[in-house]
């Protein structure tokens, strides 16, 4: 059969298309971890991948998400599972390489496992409400149930006070980038880079708002 200039044409286009549509989400490109800041006993990827630092705003900065990943062994893999840890306030990455070995023989050792470091841990837009280490290990140790004194409900509630004007003084720019929706869109970011089959599949811990 002869392919008119016409059919071509088309063709072309939606192949264009097709590549065009494809090309809209970044890639993540992986190269094995620095084994001294990732020691395991199995092989580890890591990677970033630029998403929109305020989800609000597309125009904003980029910011970049630090990921590893701990390849399937059999390849190629069935997918990938993505990993939260929780903490709160620690970096995935190391879990993850750290506990790859159980979790790969956990999943059946067909997917690949993925973890970054969530929004406020690791590199990824580090933050503190606290500007020195006695504010810190104020708000850590001054907790108390509060029936446990007469005095402890009102101190409690002084307390969240304090620390929530902390947080407004010292962290209100970077506070509004960190909520569960932009980490969960983050997870969206990663599965259209991943471009496998579009679905999230994920083992963590509920994220809190
Ligand atoms: C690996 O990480 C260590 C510790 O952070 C650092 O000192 C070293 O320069 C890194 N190596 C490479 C090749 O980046
Ligand atoms: C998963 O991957 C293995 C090996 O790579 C393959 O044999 C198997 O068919 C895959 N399973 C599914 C459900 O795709
Ligand atoms: C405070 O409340 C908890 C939960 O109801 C109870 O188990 C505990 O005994 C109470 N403590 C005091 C000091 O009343
Ligand atoms: C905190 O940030 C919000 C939005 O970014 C802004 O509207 C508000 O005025 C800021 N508050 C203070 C006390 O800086």
């Amino acid at each position: 059969m002869v392919t008119s200039p016409r059919t071509l044409f088309l063709q072309l286009s939606i192949l264009a298309a097709a590549r065009a549509s494809a090309d809209r989400s970044p890639k993540i490109s992986w190269n094995p971890c620095n084994e001294t800041e990732f020691p395991s006993a199995i092989p580890n990827d890591c990677g970033t991948l630029g998403v929109p630092r305020d989800y609000s705003n597309l125009d904003s900065e980029p910011l970049a998400l630090d990921l590893l990943r701990v390849p399937a062994l059999s390849q190629p893999s069935n997918g990938s599972i993505l990993f939260n840890f929780g903490g709160p306030g620690e970096p995935a990455r190391a879990t993850l390489s750290a506990y790859g070995p159980i979790l790969q023989q956990l999943t059946g050792a067909q997917y690949d496992l993925i973890a970054f470091d969530p929004r406020g841990t690791g590199k990824t837009l580090p933050f503190s409400c606290h500007t020195n280490e006695l504010d810190t290990l104020a708000y850590m140790l001054d907790r108390a149930p509060a029936n446990s004194s007469d005095t402890a409900l009102a101190r409690g509630w002084a307390r969240g006070d304090v620390n929530a004007n902390h947080c407004l003084e010292n962290a209100n720019e970077t506070i509004s980038l960190l909520s569960s929706t932009f980490v969960a869109r983050d997870l969206i970011s990663v599965v259209d880079a991943l471009d496998e089959d579009g679905q999230l599949r994920y083992w963590g811990e509920e994220l809190t708002p």
